[in-house]
């Protein structure tokens, strides 16, 4: 696109931003410790069916939606609805901003465990479950780190389009992915090993409730970046030409296969060290220390220190895109400029992550801030359960709805089909069509309520 928003070069360039987008702590933090915490291989099943069954139709959507009006979503829906609509599409912008108020403070602590394991003494110490909570209750270092995190992520969105995100990504994904294996290999030999295998790939139903469920569709949608226009706003970017489905597909299997990848890794080091795999948030930061330390002091900093860097470049590709959203946003409907937009947004988006950076352990207000679910929840699980689990799943609803009753899967269609001409006709078009008119708009709709009500209101439907 030649006009002044900019675009990624090519198709490559869209994939490599995009699927930067998705793999992030999500897949490689995040998800291992949901997976352990709602019983293992029953709940990798529903997650890789939520993904590809309903994350993916939702997707292609989100792209050509954001292709067809190359806006932000604030304004992609008010220029093929209306006023009304657009209010969905600015709880995607909040969205955006709130959920980095928390990612950049996760992200700040693996840019302070690369630091402490590569240049510190990390591995040396003898409790490592321990050492997190005081790692993450000290707040000097976290604060630091995670003002450089939101520094670096600025610059990058402030160069643009082309030259920073999409850069950015093409250098660091493929990295990731190589050392991912390495370690794989390597956790593969350690001593019950398979234990953690079979706990990740062997289904127990019995495990399975509405917790479960809903907590699979979260993850997905978290994941695969969808649910608040992060892909509107990327497929804003999107040339005419390009092959939506294409690209989905490939986003899509990409960030699933590094999510299961980073199970691979993780359950057998959690078994292997006789770990319990529901450990919650810390199980990356404390199960992955142990088997660099059994490495040996020299390449246990070197290998610990690579995973951890690369750790900070996965979840850089996805501060970018989230930081990305609201800077579109202001770019588009305020005409202010890109650096103005990029500065401001990331000075208030630190500010607000203040109570969240302070919740885990340093100050005890937001540490104990509510109590909900059966426990005790800090302010950071406040700002992710509003944001990320209950408010995405929301953004879905609201996505399949609006094009369900105001866009029509027409549009929809034609939109996919200047990039593929065979879509109209196929079979994968009447999939989408059903899904976003009847299916999915109805089960997320239903996830959002189950989820609301059985997180604050104690009360479960399933
Ligand atoms: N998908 C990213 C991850 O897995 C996080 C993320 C980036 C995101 N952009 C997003 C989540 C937009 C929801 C919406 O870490």
């Amino acid at each position: 696109m030649a006009n002044s928003r900019g675009g990624f070069t090519n198709k490559i360039g869209f994939i490599a931003a995009a699927a930067g987008s998705a793999v992030g702590l999500g897949n490689i933090w995040k998800f291992p410790y949901e997976t352990g915490a709602n019983g293992g291989a029953a709940f990798l099943l529903i997650y890789l069916c939520c993904a590809f069954l309903i994350g993916f139709p939702v997707m292609m959507a989100e792209i050509a939606l954001g292709r067809k009006t190359g806006l932000n979503p604030y304004g992609a829906y008010a220029s093929e609805g209306n006023k009304r609509w657009a209010l969905a599409g600015l709880f995607g912008v909040i969205s955006g901003f709130m959920i980095l108020t928390f990612y950049n403070v996760v992200a700040g602590w693996a840019f302070g465990y690369f630091l402490q394991i590569s240049f510190g003494d990390l591995l040396s110490a003898e409790n490592f479950g321990a050492f997190f909570g005081g790692y993450v209750a000290d707040y000097t270092d976290n604060m630091i780190y995670s003002i450089l995190f939101m520094i670096v992520t600025a610059i990058i969105v402030a160069r643009g389009v082309s030259k920073g995100i999409e850069m950015a990504a093409k250098v660091l994904m493929p990295t990731l992915i190589f050392l991912l294996i390495l370690l794989i290999i390597y956790a593969l030999t350690l001593d019950n090993a398979l234990d953690g295998i079979r706990f990740y790939l062997v289904p127990d139903f019995s495990e399975i409730n509405g917790k479960t469920v809903y907590s699979a569709m979260g993850q997905a949608f978290f994941s695969l970046s969808l649910g608040m226009g992060a892909l509107i706003t990327y497929g804003s970017y999107v040339s005419k030409n390009d092959n939506i489905v294409n690209s989905a597909v490939i986003v899509t299997l990409a960030d699933t296969m590094i999510a299961f990848m980073a199970g691979m890794l993780i359950f057998p080091l959690v078994f292997s060290q006789g770990m319990e795999p529901s450990a919650g948030p810390g199980l990356v930061f404390v199960a992955l220390p142990g088997i660099f330390q059994s490495m040996g002091p020299v390449i246990g900093k070197v290998i610990g220190g690579a995973f951890f860097l690369l750790l900070c470049f996965a979840a850089l590709t996805s501060t970018i895109s989230l930081l990305e959203v609201p800077v579109a946003y202001l770019v588009d409907e305020k005409k202010w400029n890109r650096k103005r937009s990029v500065a401001i947004l990331a000075g208030s988006i630190f500010l607000c992550s203040l109570p969240c950076l302070l919740s885990q352990g340093a100050v005890e207000f937001f540490t104990d801030f509510m109590h909900y679910e059966g426990s005790s929840k800090s302010f950071l699980d406040l700002v992710a359960d509003l944001f990320s689990e209950i408010g995405l799943p929301l953004g879905g609803c609201l996505l399949t709805l609006f094009i369900a009753v105001k866009w029509k899967t027409s549009q929809l269609s034609a939109e996919i089909a200047i990039g593929y001409p065979s879509y109209q006709g196929s079979t994968l078009e009447k999939y989408v069509n059903i899904m976003i008119t009847f299916i999915c708009p109805v089960i997320l709709g239903v996830m959002f309520i189950t989820t609301l009500l059985q997180k604050f209101f104690n009360v479960a439907l399933f």
